[in-house]
């Protein structure tokens, strides 16, 4: 079997340009265009990348976004009350601060000082509770965009049993959350799997939905998948590529080459799970400005 690809960048475009649509007549019945308010703590290039992605999208979409740049030497204290001016600030409608933060930084408490309201990461305590009682609530970006692509590729996920490997607050934990409730996009038997599994394989073989964001690159091997599963690679790895020009290339957490001959769908690293990402902070921060999720 050779996968079929899940083209997530396409998928995103798709989006993006309905979303586009969507500002353009919230804009034309008279209000504000949409804010997204960005921080930057330090200069991690990776984060730098990440970022110049979510601006360049808010561009395509017609949202307003600006960067604060604070210095990896900032303190909590000074930090908090910029995001406290943030929540304060009637023209701004969405924030994100982007992780990781600096170690001497608790990227907790900076994510329950930002207003769950303008939660456009959907990171918040607020935000991750009302998604596990089902709840509107802004969904967390990642797992959000792949539920969006089982929808658009109509792949099924109820009654499937879906392994999740990596149990992070950003991705792993709210999409086994996603994939477990018993609502529209759920349905499905989850395994959440992470650093101290037990002989991991022994669980990703049975996944028909294996989804991965453990940043571990070639974690997952084709002896490690079922035939005819649906692999999701969440992960974003730099490595050294002396033939590319930046010295790198980025490669997720599956050995592509391999799997794609065993899997019914895959997801490619770049251009996969990444873009969606970014299309569902675009449709966060679009329902922040309509405060769809929390009406005055
Ligand atoms: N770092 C890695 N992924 C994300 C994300 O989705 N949002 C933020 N704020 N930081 C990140």
């Amino acid at each position: 079997m050779s996968a079929k690809i899940i083209d997530g960048k396409k998928v995103a475009d798709l989006t993006i340009a309905n979303l586009r649509k969507d500002v353009e007549q919230w804009v034309e019945r008279g209000n504000r265009r949409p804010f997204l308010k960005v921080v930057q703590v330090g200069n991690d290039p990776a984060s730098s990348a990440y970022i110049g992605s979510k601006t360049n999208a808010c561009k395509k979409v017609g949202i307003d976004t600006d960067t604060t740049h604070l210095p990896d030497t900032v303190s909590a204290k000074d930090l908090k009350k910029s995001i406290i001016q943030f929540n304060n600030d009637d023209s701004i409608d969405g924030i994100l601060v982007q992780l990781p933060l600096p170690s001497h930084l608790s990227s907790h408490d900076v994510i329950e000082s930002i207003d769950y309201r303008k939660d456009v990461d959907g990171f918040h305590p607020m935000n991750i509770g009302r998604l596990s009682v089902d709840q509107p609530t802004f969904k967390s970006c990642t797992p959000a965009g792949i539920l969006e692509l089982f929808n658009y590729y109509s792949i099924p996920v109820k009654s499937k049993h879906a392994v999740v490997v990596g149990a992070s607050n950003i991705v792993g934990s709210p999409m086994a959350v996603m994939l477990s409730r018993e609502n529209n996009t759920g349905k499905a038997t989850t395994t959440i799997c992470h650093k101290f599994t037990r002989d991991l394989t022994t669980h990703t073989i049975s996944a028909d939905i294996l989804i991965v964001a453990a940043g571990h690159p070639n974690l997952i091997k084709a002896e490690m998948v079922k035939e005819g599963a649906v692999v999701i690679d969440v992960g974003i790895n730099r490595v050294a590529d002396e033939t590319s020009e930046r010295g790198y290339k980025l490669v997720g957490d599956c050995d592509f080459d391999a799997i794609r001959e065993k899997a019914s769908w895959i997801t490619p690293v770049p251009g996969g799970v990444g873009p969606m990402t970014v299309a569902m902070l675009m449709k966060n921060t679009l329902l922040a400005a309509k405060k769809s999720i929390y009406p005055d």
